[in-house]
């Protein structure tokens, strides 16, 4: 009988959770989770797993035997990720790129949370940003994983054009044919060179910069912000620094700036409940915390 509940008690064990990629140390996944954890009182873990893609098949093949439950993929790993999974979502396989893993009736789960995480931020710092949608044009600047992501949620809001702005033209071709074949007839997706942001901006509502342009405070050179609509909403989803230099041009111009921190907060919140069954909250607390270790407060 004593053994018997000394058992019991071994097997509640840990949930264990983690996210893998190449570099990985910099990640902020781990501090994100363990606030989480920690704030909602779980007997939990999450930590960072530098994983090649040549380590991937051995990492997968004992996640089991290591008893995690599922974790985050990041960079160079999401588009990898498809061949070991059992099942996979129909957004991840729209979008291209698993970010997420889970069991689900103990199979394992490839999903893509980044483009909730987008929309999630939008609906939580600028309320109404896709009311009317479908009379409004964006502009995506940028035509990497990230633009796929946030092209596949402006279709789902029914942005009736998204204009992709992108320094190697062809790549914003190649993007915005293969988002097309997503996208209704209603909807436009369009490929330009970036210098065409002056002529396009006077009919934009959203403007979205998912290039690399804006970390270590780089900047755009010759974007007319001016040109754009008093009620434009410019979103950058770089946060190192919080306030780029687009974000802090337009908001010297008195347009709505969104910050890239929040959709880092809410991409995390499919996984957390998936792993440890608590939808966690993103609130001030979480977002204080979370610029105090970038260093903005
Ligand atoms: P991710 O998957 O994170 O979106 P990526 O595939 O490396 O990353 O894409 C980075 C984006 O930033 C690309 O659109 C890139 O433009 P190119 O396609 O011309 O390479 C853009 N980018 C990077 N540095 C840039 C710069 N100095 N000026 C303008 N765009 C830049």
């Amino acid at each position: 009988m004593k053994n018997q509940k000394k058992n019991h008690l071994e097997k509640k064990e840990i949930k264990k959770a983690f996210v893998i990629g190449e570099p990985i140390s910099h990640s902020l996944s781990p501090k994100l989770h363990q606030f989480w954890i920690k704030k909602y009182q779980m007997n939990a873990s999450y930590e960072a797993i530098e994983v090649s893609i040549k380590n991937l098949p051995s990492f997968i093949e004992n996640l089991q035997k290591n008893q995690f439950l599922g974790g985050n993929v990041t960079i160079p790993l999401k588009e990898n990720m498809f061949k070991f999974c059992e099942k996979i979502s129909k957004e991840a396989n729209d979008i291209g790129a698993i970010n997420t893993l889970y069991y689900k009736n103990g199979q394992l789960y490839g999903d893509n949370s980044d483009y909730i995480g987008f929309l999630k931020n939008l609906d939580q710092q600028a309320k109404d940003w896709d009311e009317n949608a479908d009379k409004k044009h964006a502009i995506i600047i940028g035509a990497g994983g990230a633009a796929r992501a946030i092209i596949y949620a402006l279709i789902k809001r029914n942005f009736s054009h998204i204009h992709i702005l992108n320094r190697t033209k062809p790549r914003a071709l190649d993007l915005s044919k293969s988002m097309s074949l997503y996208a209704p007839k209603n909807i436009k997706i369009t490929a330009h060179d970036l210098d065409e942001f002056n002529i396009l901006a006077p009919n934009i509502s959203l403007v979205i910069n998912t290039s690399s342009v804006g970390m270590k405070g780089t900047s755009f050179k010759n974007l007319k912000l001016k040109n754009l609509p008093k009620e434009a909403i410019i979103n950058d989803i770089v946060y190192t620094p919080i306030n780029t230099p687009l974000l802090n041009d337009a908001q010297n111009l008195g347009l709505k700036t969104v910050d890239g921190l929040g959709m880092l907060l809410h991409q995390a919140v499919l996984g957390f409940e998936k792993w440890f069954g608590v939808k966690p909250e993103v609130d001030e607390d979480l977002k204080t915390y979370m610029l105090s270790l970038l260093g903005e407060k």
